[in-house]
Order: structure tokens, then C-alpha cells, then sequence
């Protein structure tokens, strides 16, 4: 296993180029299940997850070829309708081959994800919407299996007690596609990698209407073709590096992102002192005055999101005066908390939020990963902290960020690799 070293106190300059989205990937990869036709998807990011769901499609039967960012999907006519536990346990996000398998094969069966360090993670909103798409569903041993004649649309009301569900309703829509007469899912999920998943279905020749919206309409169709996409840019990827320029005090232009699907972390930053230039596809970001607290509360697209939640709290640690974060996707996102306090931060839990004192400076220590954003969250406090940062369990970085320390070296930062 690899850990990362940082040797922190370097200000970041220069330019960054962002990655496909993880987020917008994983379900478009599994939407490629709906058609026998061959699927062209480019900008993929070359992570650990998208690895993941490669091996999950090719387990169903697809034929796949992943080469310089370009994922090729062929073979008609698979037949497997069976999601492993093994590799559906390690990725939440493979769940979202449910949806295309019932509607293409009539029937899956596919591996509960089960919980996570960030929480509980139910996925009771996507059995909801499946079954009121005329999906029988059983849990046996584990897995969720789902049988019908035919889905027909309907209206679907997918809120849950913490707001909409991104995958769940990544999951409905792609079921609706195939559904016979017309879908109204309300309260669906509005993020930009909804979005996607709406035009590249659309692309497949799928009728969609309201995405990006809490209402979305689907007009059911006898098939879907083959398609071409390129991913949208990650958003959080591009927040991550944005907040590497404000923590280390540098000056960076993070450049193929898209600004619009930044505004809440935008705002934020600014409001911490950031100067912050909108231009075209890049963004230019430094430290305009000294560090101010905030207060963040966390919640579905278009506010503040949760993926932001542990890296803005890495640059709280060192803003003078109290920042409060309140988590009101996941409340119990907090691993982080304790592995910044051992590198000096002072930030206390209450429930569902975080107090942060800032403090002067955060001094390099052994921490250990727990998550993807709290990986991301460690790394940059090791950019800020003074000596040396070791950060383990780094394989969680590499579910979600493509060649982040080569990316920071190319910034400057003095991180690498050693084996553990
Ligand atoms: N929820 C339910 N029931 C469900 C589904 C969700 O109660 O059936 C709850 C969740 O427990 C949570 C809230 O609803 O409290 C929102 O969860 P959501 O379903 O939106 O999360 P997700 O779709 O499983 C995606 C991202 C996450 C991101 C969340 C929220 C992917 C692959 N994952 O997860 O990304 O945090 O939306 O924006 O798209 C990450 O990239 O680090 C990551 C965790």
C-alpha cells in the first residue's frame, strides 16, 4: 500500500487541468446497459471507480476498452443480470446498474452497497422509485432482486429525509427511459452530473425534459442506440485545486472546469478572501486579503456541497476567528476532524456540525485516510502545515482523483510517493 508525503509551507502557482467527473461517469458508463449499440464515452478519468464499474459491466456481458481517457463499450445482446457483491461492496455507485438491467433484461439482481464511513447510505429511494415503475422487489442474501413484465411510468415522488438522491434518481430516470407512457419524478436530484446523464441518454434517444430541475419528465421509448459523450468537467476536483491556492497563499488558474457549476463554492471563497476570476473555461484564484471565517451549511446542488465539505474545513483550520460547517447531507461525515486536530487544528463535533477555531499554523504528522474527500482534505492541510505530512490508506485518493500528486507537483508542492 502507498502513503503520500507532503513537505508543506510551498505557495502553489501556476495551472491545473481538470479532470472528467467521477460523479458523471459511473452512472453514464452504466447507462450503456440500456442499448445492444456500441457507446463512446470520452474525458474519463483513469480512477480506481471508474475502474470499478468497467469491471462490473464486463461482468455483465459488455465488451470494454478503456485508452487515453476514451471508453469504448461494445457487444450486443448481453445476458448477465447479475451485480456481484464483491465488486458492487466496494463502490456504492455500481447500484446504479440496477435501474438499466430491469429495464434492458427485465430482471437483475444486484448486491446491496451496504454502509460506508461517511454514514448509513440507505438506498430505500431507488426501491421506491423502481417499484413504483411496476418492479417486484425482493432482498434475498444480501441482494436486491428485481423482476417485471414491463416498467410503466408514473409519477414518483424520490424526496427523502436529507432532500433528493443523486444516484437514486440517476437510477429512476434510466429505468424510465425504456418505461412504457410518461415518468414525473419530483424532487429529483438538480446536480450538473444529473445533468449529463440526462444528455447523454437523450443522445441515446431517450425524451427527457425538466433535468436539471426537481421535476423531471420522461416520455418512455421502445429502444435507446448508441451515443457519443464527453464528460463534464469535476466539479469538486476543480473546488479541491481552488482551494489548494487559498490554503498555501499561491496563485493558481484551474482551467477546463466549468465556472457555473461552482457558484456555491465560488461564493464561499470569496467570502474567505479569495479574488477569484471567472474566464471561459478557467478559473484564476489568489488570496486577496487576509483569511475570514464563514459559516457553511451543506446541501443538494445548487448550494454548498458535502464532497466540499472536508476540504473547506482544511482551510478553516487555519482562518482566524470560529467557522461553524453544518452537514445536512450526511451528518456524520466527520472522520476528518480528528485527523486535523492531530496536525494542531482545534475543531470540535456537535452533531451534525463542526465548530472550527483557527489557529496559526497546523504542524505536519502520520494521519490517516478514511475517505475520498477527507483524503483530499488531509493533503491539502499537509500543502499548509509546516515538516512533513504522511497521509496512509491513499488508495482512497485514487477512487476520485486522477494524478493528484503529479498535478501538485506540477504546481510546485513538494508531495510524493513511498511505499508504505
Ligand atoms: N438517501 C436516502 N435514501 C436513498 C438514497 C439516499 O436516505 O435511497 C440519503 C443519503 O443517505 C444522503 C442523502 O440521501 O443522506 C443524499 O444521498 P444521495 O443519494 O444523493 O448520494 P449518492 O447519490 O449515493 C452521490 C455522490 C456522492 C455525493 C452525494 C451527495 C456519486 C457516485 N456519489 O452519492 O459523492 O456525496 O451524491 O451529493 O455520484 C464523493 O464523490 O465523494 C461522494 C461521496
Amino acid at each position: 500500500m502507498d502513503k503520500l508525503i507532503i513537505e508543506g509551507g510551498i505557495r502553489l502557482k501556476g495551472e491545473v487541468s481538470i479532470s472528467g467527473a467521477k460523479n458523471a461517469v459511473l452512472p453514464i458508463l452504466a447507462a450503456t446497459l440500456l442499448t445492444d449499440d456500441a457507446c463512446i464515452i470520452r474525458g474519463v478519468p483513469d480512477l480506481r471507480d471508474v475502474h470499478t464499474m468497467l469491471r462490473i459491466i464486463k461482468s455483465l456481458g459488455k465488451n470494454v476498452e478503456f485508452d487515453k481517457g476514451v471508453v469504448v463499450v461494445t457487444k450486443s445482446k448481453y445476458t448477465n443480470y447479475v451485480a456481484d457483491y464483491k465488486l458492487v461492496s466496494t463502490m456504492r455507485a455500481s447500484f446504479c446498474v440496477l435501474g438499466p438491467l430491469l429495464a434492458k433484461l427485465k430482471k437483475a439482481k444486484v448486491s446491496l452497497p451496504g454502509g460506508c464511513v461517511i454514514g448509513i447510505r440507505p438506498v430505500d429511494l431507488h426501491i421506491k422509485g423502481l417499484k413504483a415503475l411496476g418492479a417486484e422487489i425482493d432482498i434475498q442474501g444480501g441482494y436486491v432482486v428485481a423482476n417485471c413484465t414491463g416498467l410503466k411510468g408514473t409519477n414518483i415522488y424520490l424526496g427523502g429525509i436529507y432532500g433528493s438522491s443523486v444516484l437514486g434518481t440517476d437510477n429512476i430516470m434510466m429505468a424510465a427511459t425504456l418505461a412504457t407512457g410518461r415518468t414525473v419524478i419530483e424532487s429529483a436530484a438538480c446536480e450538473p452530473e444529473v445533468v449529463d446523464l440526462a444528455e447523454f441518454l437523450i443522445k441515446m434517444g431517450a425524451k427527457i425534459r425538466g433535468y436539471g430541475t426537481p421535476i423531471i419528465e420522461i416520455e418512455g421509448v421502445k429502444e435507446l442506440h448508441g451515443a457519443e459523450h464527453t464528460i463534464i468537467p469535476d466539479r469538486i476536483e476543480a473546488g479541491t485545486f481552488m482551494i489548494s491556492a487559498l490554503i498555501t497563499g499561491g496563485s493558481i488558474t484551474v482551467k477546463n472546469v466549468l465556472p457555473q457549476h461552482l457558484g456555491a463554492v465560488i461564493d464561499k471563497l470569496e467570502e474567505m478572501g479569495a479574488s477569484i476570476s471567472r474566464l471561459g473555461n478557467s478559473i484564476r484564484i489568489h488570496r486577496k486579503t487576509s483569511l475570514k471565517p464563514v459559516n457553511i451549511i451543506t446541501l443538494p446542488y445548487p448550494g454548498f456541497p458535502t464532497d466540499m465539505q472536508a476540504q473547506i474545513m482544511s482551510l478553516m483550520a487555519i482562518t482566524p476567528g470560529i467557522s461553524i460547517i453544518t452537514e445536512k447531507i450526511y451528518p456524520d461525515r466527520f472522520m476528518h476532524i480528528a485527523e486535523l486536530n492531530r496536525m494542531g487544528a482545534h475543531i470540535q463535533r456537535e452533531g451534525p456540525h463542526a465548530i472550527i477555531e483557527g489557529v496559526k499554523k497546523l504542524s505536519g504528522a502520520p494521519v490517516m485516510a478514511s475517505d475520498l474527500r477527507a483524503s483530499a482534505c488531509l493533503v491539502l492541510a499537509g500543502l499548509v502545515a509546516s515538516g512533513k505530512t504522511t497521509v496512509s490508506r491513499i488508495y482512497h485518493l485514487e477512487r476520485g482523483y486522477e494524478n493528484l500528486e503529479q498535478k501538485l507537483q506540477r504546481l510546485g508542492a513538494r508531495i510524493w510517493r513511498e511505499k508504505e
